[in-house]
């Protein structure tokens, strides 16, 4: 056996796999999505006034009230799980109102954001945190929150976007399966053209994903004085951009921001793959991925200067001291909270509460197991930090069924 056997039976996999969640999908679309879609849409942003619960706080100067309105504009592959662990976290200390989906972990993704999608959404309700994935659209959002919410989103360079995406989306890509070799990312950058069709499934993963998850045209010519446009647009309607790259900085900003606690920003990296997994795109292979990406890379170029002049506003040294202080706090809750103090490979995570969600076809993504003995004090910040998003979503009583699903056809075929 062995040789001749495993391909066709992978191929059959493929197959079977496709077919199922095609036909899948397209009953869902067809009949189970309409269903939700409320008819009627209010004004925008009549009802959606904020609570204003009275705080007094005696500390004085530089005393603030913690904000509780935030729309995060969740990005594909730039750490923004590990954000959204920090936001379910400060959701549930201060009793907010998520508005999630239902059934799925995102707002229809890749279709645009309409508030009808929100899970038993009424006109004219309001919430306090949006923070699944969707594409973005502003109008739709803007409506479902209060006025002054504060709206935040995280890029990531986007070459290494790029790679990351390739990875982890490359299989659900049709027209990456004739990529042959074991370098599938190198072969399609010597020649993305050749491959890549813009109107096939799923390629918006693979070209300028952050232009398309913020909700523009991701095939925009470069030149379009639109591109300017559009990244303008970005910086007026978001309070803050933060950047994977500086992820430690970019939280110390959010906690200035929000007027939040060292205790609501700390975090473990969740999501995160295997070091062998990931390929260092060397200078050539970067620069073409840069310039396969040059929205991206123009967006990203325009928030990289942004962040910085953010930064020297808010002081070198006081980032710097600030920083330290989160790193510290990270590494105290480590030792506390993790057992053996690092991630591990899937197969060895012991409760299946705390097993991430891999990409099809490969099990490339870290996760945790929790301490065995862990202080009554810490049992909960430790379990929660450390819960992945499905998991955590189904604790704060997201209906998830297609992904219910799509887990049993997954074990069915081992895949
Ligand atoms: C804040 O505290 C002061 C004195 O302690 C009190 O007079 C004031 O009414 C309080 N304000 C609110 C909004 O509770
Ligand atoms: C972002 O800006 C910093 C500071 O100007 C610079 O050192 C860094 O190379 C920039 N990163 C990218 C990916 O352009």
């Amino acid at each position: 056996m062995g040789g001749g056997w495993k391909p066709w039976h992978s191929m059959a996999k493929v197959l079977i796999l496709g077919c199922l969640f095609t036909g899948f999908l397209l009953l869902f679309y067809a009949y189970v999505a309409p269903l939700q879609v409320s008819m009627t849409e209010p004004p925008a942003g009549t009802s959606c006034s904020p609570p204003t619960p009275p705080v007094n706080s005696s500390s004085g100067e530089g005393s603030c009230r913690p904000k509780t309105d935030i729309v995060f504009m969740k990005t594909h592959k730039t750490a923004s799980s590990t954000l959204l662990n920090i936001l379910f976290r400060f959701g549930q200390k201060h009793r907010l109102k998520f508005a999630f989906p239902s059934g799925y972990n995102d707002f229809n993704y890749p279709a645009f954001f309409k508030r009808s999608l929100v899970h038993n959404y009424q006109p004219g309700d309001c919430f306090n945190i949006i923070c699944n994935h969707m594409r973005f659209r502003y109008p739709e959002v803007r409506g479902l929150v209060a006025p002054d919410a504060t709206f935040i989103t995280v890029l990531r360079d986007p070459a290494r976007l790029f790679e990351s995406s390739f990875h982890y989306f490359g299989t659900v890509v049709p027209f990456t399966w004739r990529l042959t070799g074991r370098d599938k990312l190198a072969k399609f950058l010597q020649d993305p053209h050749r491959y890549y069709d813009p109107k096939g499934f799923n390629a918006h993963y693979l070209r300028n994903l952050l232009f398309f998850d913020l909700g523009y045209d991701s095939g925009l010519d470069p030149r379009s004085p639109q591109v300017e446009a559009h990244i303008l647009e970005v910086e007026q309607r978001f309070h803050l951009v933060m950047l994977q790259e500086y992820f430690d900085e970019s939280l110390v900003l959010l906690k200035e921001l929000l007027c939040w606690e060292l205790e609501d920003i700390v975090y473990f990296k969740l999501n995160a793959r295997r070091a062998s997994a990931v390929p260092r795109l060397t200078g050539e292979l970067y620069r073409r991925a840069t310039a396969w990406n040059q929205l991206d890379a123009l967006l990203y170029r325009h928030f990289n200067a942004s962040f910085w002049r953010k930064v020297e506003a808010f002081g070198r040294e006081r980032m710097a001291r600030e920083v330290a202080s989160l790193r510290r706090e990270n590494e105290r809750m480590r030792r506390i909270c993790i057992d053996g103090g690092r991630a591990v490979d899937a197969e060895a995570i012991q409760e299946s509460s705390m097993q991430p969600w891999q990409p099809l076809g490969t099990k490339t993504i870290l996760g945790y197991n929790l301490k065995k003995r862990i202080s009554q004090r810490h049992q909960q910040l430790c379990r929660k930090m450390l819960t992945p998003e499905i998991q955590y979503l189904i604790d704060l009583g997201v209906n998830l069924w297609v992904i219910r699903l799509l887990k049993y056809i997954r074990e069915f075929l081992r895949w």
